[in-house]
Order: structure tokens, then C-alpha cells, then sequence
């Protein structure tokens, strides 16, 4: 396989052309937080909490859906970075409704450790929210469409793989 030569936070990295930011940072151990992503399953780029600084780029790019190339100096970790991620989580969290107690995934969540890792503690803005009667149509499945972070996995799965 044809490889690139980048930077990621300083560290010099052979990544595989045509992969992602996500995948060459995973694949020598730097962690990025990701929400949406789904390995072979979902890469829409949806939920920005991906976001890393790419130098001589005037915005930040999701990392799950930007792909590598030749020289990329990539910075995972500053504070550019961790407050826009913050601010995302934030914005995805005004929308969503805080009865995490009451909630079967409680202490199983992505978004709640994320949200424990981010150090989101309060409600940073007030969005808007919808009371959509729950969905049980499915013998496999039940759906609360007001716990929906738009992620867009679950059309993922059933449109591709299941
Ligand atoms: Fe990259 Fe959601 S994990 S945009």
C-alpha cells in the first residue's frame, strides 16, 4: 500500500494513502474522540466531534471523513480543538433530553462519557425540544426518537448491513 508522510501532534507517522486522520491517528495509538463514527459502517461526518487543526487549513476538518496527504501536519490537542469539540457536544446536548438516570444506557453511553470526558457538566445552551411518542413497531427494537442525536447510525446499519 502506498503511504504519505504526516505529522500527527509532532509525531512523524507513515499513514496508508487514502485513509483517514482518524484511522492513522488510531493506528499509532493518538486518540481522537468521535461520536458518530461506526468502524465499516458509518462515516457521514455528522456529528463534528472529530475535529482536529490541520496546519495552513483556515477551519478545523472532521477527522472520521478527512482523508491524509503527502505532509499534513495534524494537531489533535489544543485549545482551538478541545473548545470547538466541547462546543459541539454542547449544541448536540441542548436538544437532548437530561434524564440520563431514567435512561436504560445509563453508565452505557457514549454520549455520557463523552460528555464525563469533555467535562460538560451544566447545559451551555438551551435548544429546542420534542416530545415524539416512542417508537415500538419493531419486535427488535425499541426507538426514542427524543434521545436521537442524528448520528445517522442506525440508517447506516439497516440501509447497508443489516
Ligand atoms: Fe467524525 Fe462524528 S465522529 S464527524
Amino acid at each position: 500500500m502506498n503511504k504519505v508522510n504526516i505529522t500527527i501532534d509532532g509525531l512523524e507517522v507513515a499513514a496508508d494513502a487514502g485513509s483517514t486522520i482518524l484511522a492513522a491517528a488510531r493506528r499509532v495509538g493518538i486518540k481522537i474522540p468521535t461520536l458518530c463514527f461506526l468502524k465499516d459502517v458509518n462515516d457521514g461526518g455528522n456529528c463534528r466531534i472529530c475535529l482536529v487543526e490541520v496546519k495552513n487549513r483556515p477551519h478545523l476538518v472532521a477527522s472520521c471523513v478527512t482523508l491524509v496527504e503527502e505532509g499534513m501536519e495534524i494537531i489533535t490537542r489544543n485549545q482551538r480543538v478541545r473548545e470547538a469539540r466541547k462546543t459541539n457536544l454542547e449544541l448536540i446536548l441542548s436538544t437532548h433530553e437530561q434524564n440520563c438516570l431514567a435512561c436504560a444506557r445509563n453508565g452505557n453511553c457514549e454520549l455520557q462519557t463523552l460528555a464525563k470526558e469533555m467535562r460538560v457538566d451544566e447545559l451551555a445552551y438551551e435548544g429546542e425540544r420534542f416530545h415524539h411518542p416512542i417508537d415500538r413497531t419493531s419486535s427488535a427494537i425499541i426507538r426514542d426518537p427524543n434521545k436521537c442525536i442524528l448520528c445517522r447510525r442506525c440508517i447506516e446499519m439497516c440501509g447497508t448491513i443489516q
